[in-house]
């Protein structure tokens, strides 16, 4: 039985299918996104590392109705997840494989699923009311503004937190490699999540200790993986609300992800914070990416498009962070830009209190 596994896949962007076909494409996406999200969620992923299986095995294993598997077992092939190496078994692709548990440097299967979870899907499926009003749709379809969604639903709330800690470890290693840290001796990382940036950052600073700063929710959570990546001695771990204050003493604060959630006039209380626990000439370091100034296609528009869907935030460009870290009380001193090829698009900016 021929397979998709080394085709182009019925949905991937391709350049040389007619404009209609391309168009009938991009309106499947959300399908697509659900398939891949299904895949992620039903563990299909770890169930074929170990070689194929049919439909029926899998059904059994997952306790999924068999018709409706096998259709999305199917679906996967299509959008190229799996192959169906012979009728009936199925095998995982590479792309397939990069949702198993243990995929290498870090697995995308929350991240996968993260988008289906209704406090993202409802939220998102609202865009043109978010386009007409200019404001997030979160509070008029989940009733709540997102972090206190995520406060009502701690399994999002978590799904969240490895979500982002997924996509986070793929890109902290080379964070760390690209800005030296060897001189920093107390690192505080702003809205740190479950500290899978912290302890890549503390590798790379061995003399430095770490102090995890998040809602007190999320840090009860990140005790655990903290203790287990054997920092417990190294990382303190404070939860509070970075609108109020953060921890003092740090030589380097950082804050990787999430300026871009809020609003400038919030963006800046944020800062304030920060620039009143810091000392004058500490560093801060802000992981974010920094839209195109000029007219230019890059995937940041859509996280600039999602952050005012979800939360009212946005992505900003080189001036708007200057200015913004300015208005801080802070001084940019130098953008360091993604690797090429990088798909998450994370600049480093590097600013210092005034
Ligand atoms: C998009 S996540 C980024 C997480 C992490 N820095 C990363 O890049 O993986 C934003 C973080 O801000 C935290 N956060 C939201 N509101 C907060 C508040 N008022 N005080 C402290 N942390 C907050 C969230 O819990 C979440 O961990």
């Amino acid at each position: 039985m021929s397979s998709t596994y080394d085709s182009p896949s019925a949905t991937a962007p391709a350049v040389d299918v007619p404009p209609a076909v391309r168009l009938m494409q991009m309106v499947q996406g959300y399908q697509v996104t659900q398939v891949v999200g299904t895949v992620a969620r039903l563990g299909l992923a770890d169930l074929l590392a170990a070689g194929t299986r049919s439909s029926a095995e899998l059904a059994e294993a997952t306790g999924a109705d068999s018709d409706g598997l096998l259709r999305l077992l199917r679906a996967a092939t299509t959008v190229g997840l799996l192959a169906e190496v012979e009728s009936d078994r199925f095998a995982l692709t590479p792309v397939g494989a990069c949702l198993a548990s243990d995929a290498q440097p870090a697995s995308l299967r929350d991240f996968a699923v993260m988008p289906t979870a209704p406090g993202h899907w409802l939220p998102y499926g609202r865009l043109l009311e978010a386009v007409m009003k200019g404001r997030p749709t979160t509070s008029t379809t989940l009733g709540m503004e997102q972090w206190d969604y995520y406060q009502e639903h701690p399994e999002d709330d978590a799904a969240f937190a490895r979500a982002m800690g997924d996509l986070t470890a793929r890109g902290a290693r080379e964070v760390a490699a690209r800005y030296d840290l060897s001189r920093f001796t107390r690192i505080v990382d702003i809205g740190g999540s479950q500290g899978v940036l912290l302890a890549a950052l503390l590798a790379a600073a061995p003399r430095a200790t770490g102090v995890l700063f998040d809602r007190p929710e999320v840090i009860a959570e990140a005790r655990r993986g903290i203790s287990a990546r054997g920092l417990a001695q190294r990382v303190e771990l404070v939860g509070g609300d970075f609108f109020t204050e953060v921890p003092p003493g740090g030589d380097l604060y950082v804050l990787k992800s999430v300026l871009h959630n809020w609003d400038d006039e919030q963006a800046l209380q944020i800062l304030t914070s920060a620039h009143r626990a810091a000392e004058p000439g500490s560093t801060l370091l802000v992981i974010e990416g920094v839209l195109p100034s000029e007219p230019e296609p890059s995937p940041l528009h859509l996280i600039n498009l999602l952050m005012l869907v979800q939360l009212g935030g946005c992505t900003r460009t080189r001036e708007q962070w200057q200015a913004l870290l300015e208005a801080a009380g802070y001084r940019l001193d130098q953008v360091i830009p993604p690797l090429p090829g990088e798909y998450l698009h994370w600049s480093l900016l590097e600013a210092h209190r005034r």
